[in-house]
């Protein structure tokens, strides 16, 4: 059952309170809890007692109702009806009720994506904007260059704005990346493949130094429905940070399994479980510290003198894209762990919100 339930007496007393409406209180069922006073039994719950009581008073109950559980961080939506006798007289009084936590958090991103999406458009207008001057400057420069080869002076000077114009317009191709509306690739994707690449591009993109690279892949492993290339850039990325994090010595581990999402009960059509691989790339570095966690994932949030922050907004970007979900754990003593989480099979609507209304 999925709806919580609870149903009181007039005389106050509980008559009923289903496993759910336990679970989404975050309670444990008492051994007599029925029959005793529903405000004793709900007194960590005192919203939920007041919503019970006024079930008696009102002359319309309210329908669908959102409550904020603030403790809990829940949020619930719910119902409410009399028990009438024979006599149309109230005896009792029922609350239905939903746990909409999920939901909300899908609103809140989806959001934040409708929000991106505009601040998007404008970011590709002025990248490509940008993209042109700066390969003008990094191709006169080195004419220049080539017209004053006896000045030592000026060679340096031209090799170094040489290398900034490279830069920026490394940036404004990676924005451009992240901007651009992803549209996947799907094909059979071996994820051992893409890991192997992923290691040997980020070796490429950053330092790897002593680096030791531990690689960790379950047997059972399945081919998944994926864009093999965006995924092997989610890979890239999460690998360069970790060696940028560990600035040439520690350990590197890359695990990938096969797993499973239970069905989420908020909503309705789930088809059991949905199988998913899960792919952790973990580093023992100095750990992201906790003030920052919110904020690595937002565009152009850095805390490298040459990062441009794009990295992790691009890797979330293509994870959404795959209906995935990315984790972090972190801590200044085990270091930093992303966890990826994607369905084997696309289109499985697991993350997807498929609302019952
Ligand atoms: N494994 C890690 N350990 C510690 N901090 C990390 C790790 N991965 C990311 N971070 C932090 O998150 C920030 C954002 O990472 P992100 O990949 O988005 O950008 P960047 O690496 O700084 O630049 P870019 O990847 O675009 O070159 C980093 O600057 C760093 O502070
Ligand atoms: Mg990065």
């Amino acid at each position: 059952m999925r709806n919580g339930v609870i149903a009181v007496r007039r005389d106050g007393t509980l008559a009923l309170m289903n496993d759910e409406a336990y679970r989404i209180f975050s309670m444990t069922r008492g051994l007599d809890d029925m029959g005793r006073p529903f405000t004793e039994v709900l007194r960590t719950r005192p919203d939920i007692s007041r919503v019970l009581v006024s079930a008696f008073e009102l002359s319309h109950l309210p329908n669908r109702v959102e409550l904020r559980l603030k403790d809990v961080d829940r949020v619930i939506g719910y119902t409410l009806s009399q028990v009438k006798d024979d006599d149309g007289q109230a005896i009792g009084a029922v609350m239905y009720f939903k746990d909409l936590t999920r939901v909300e958090q899908l609103e809140e991103r989806e959001r934040l994506r409708d929000r991106l999406a505009s601040l998007g458009e404008m970011a590709a207008g002025i990248a490509h904007e940008l993209k042109n001057p700066l390969a003008g400057i990094e191709v006169m420069a080195g004419l220049l260059r080539r017209q004053v080869p006896a000045s030592k002076d000026a060679q340096s000077l031209l090799a170094d704005i040489m290398s900034e114009a490279k830069l920026a317009n490394a940036i404004v191709v990676e924005m451009l990346e992240f901007v651009r509306p992803i549209r996947l690739q799907v094909e059979r994707t071996d994820v051992a493949d893409v890991l192997q690449q992923a290691i040997t591009l980020a070796e490429q993109k950053a330092k790897r130094g002593d680096v030791k690279i531990d690689v960790n892949l379950a047997s059972d492993l399945p081919v998944i429905d994926g864009d093999q290339h965006q995924l092997c850039q989610v890979f890239t990325n999460l690998v360069s940070n970790a060696f940028d994090a560990l600035e040439g010595k520690g350990r590197v581990a890359i695990s990938a399994t096969l797993s499973s999402i239970e069905e989420d009960p908020t909503f309705a059509q789930s088809h059991g479980p949905t199988p998913t691989v899960v792919v952790e790339v973990a580093d023992n570095g100095p750990g992201v510290p906790s003030e920052l966690t919110d904020r690595i994932f937002n565009p152009f949030f850095t805390t490298k003198p040459q990062g441009s922050g794009l990295g992790l907004a691009i890797v979330r970007k293509i994870v959404d894209a795959h209906d995935g979900q990315i984790d972090l754990y972190s801590s200044p003593e085990t270091g930093t762990r992303f966890r990826v989480t994607v369905p084997v099979a696309s289109a499985s609507g697991w993350f997807k919100p498929q609302r019952t209304k």
